[in-house]
């Protein structure tokens, strides 16, 4: 049974005041059904560690460098992410593939090592509106997933992937529960053919999720939770879509 699992992506929002505010709401709430993981900014990993003490909720980060360490400026390693006590962390995001070139080779490489420190990389694939249109949703997710399959495969279950329509991020445009479980479902099979455990491998999906589209989505059979952009950084939008799930 793959547990539920609800991941906040405040992307490059936040502050001292609003973290605080945001995070004390979400730790007073009743204790959630769902894994619930919180992916902050670097620089507010520390504060959200210590208000999120206690909590049943995980922090992650939204990134970390393939490399372990050495004269990468400005980069961040997984080792240090852990010692902020990261244990998740978002790779491959569409918009550090569009705007830091990220190829998928890079991304897989980022999830290993996310899983040598002992995190779960939460790795994201998904197709523009241009290769959707063009019907090339699946050659391209297939790609974007073969690269970690290859390096990674049997471990597949230890991550987490999720289905991120570029289309459909921070554009109030959802995919449909229909077209979510479509590729959800050419997801999970694409895996058990590289031999991995399919069944047992969480596949969230991201793109304009909302309290009101949230049930719904999650309903579906090979949809095992979401990634939340804009509607993490609301306490009752999040706990709404943490009900949901
Ligand atoms: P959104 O972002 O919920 O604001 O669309 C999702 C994401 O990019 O992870």
């Amino acid at each position: 049974m793959r547990r539920t699992m609800v991941a906040g992506n405040w992307k490059m929002n936040g502050s001292l005041e609003t973290n605080s505010e945001l995070l004390r709401a979400l730790v007073a709430a009743p204790r959630a059904a769902c894994e619930v993981v919180v992916c902050a900014p670097f620089p507010y990993l520390a504060q959200a560690r210590q208000l999120l003490d206690a909590s049943a909720i995980a922090l992650g980060a939204q990134d970390c460098s393939v490399h372990e360490r050495g004269a990468y400026t400005g980069e961040v390693a997984v080792g240090m992410l852990a010692e902020f006590g990261c244990s998740h962390v978002i790779v491959g995001h569409s918009e550090r593939r569009a705007w830091h070139g990220e190829a998928d080779a890079v991304v897989a490489a980022k999830a290993q090592r996310a899983l040598g420190a002992g995190m779960t990389p939460i790795v994201c694939v998904g197709e523009t509106l241009q290769q959707r249109e063009l019907g090339e949703t699946e050659a391209v997710i297939g790609l974007q997933l073969d690269a970690v399959l290859h390096l990674l495969g049997a471990r597949l279950p230890e991550l987490v992937l999720a289905y991120e329509p570029v289309w459909a991020i921070g554009t109030g445009r959802t995919a449909t529960p229909e077209q979510a479980q479509q590729v959800h479902a050419f997801i999970r099979a694409r895996a058990h053919r590289h031999g991995a455990d399919a069944d047992a491998v969480r596949v969230l999906y991201g793109g304009s999720v909302k309290p009101d589209n949230a049930a719904e989505l999650f309903a579906q059979p090979d949809i095992d939770g979401g990634l939340i952009g804009g509607a993490s950084l609301n306490a009752r939008d999040f706990l709404a879509i943490v009900d949901a799930a």
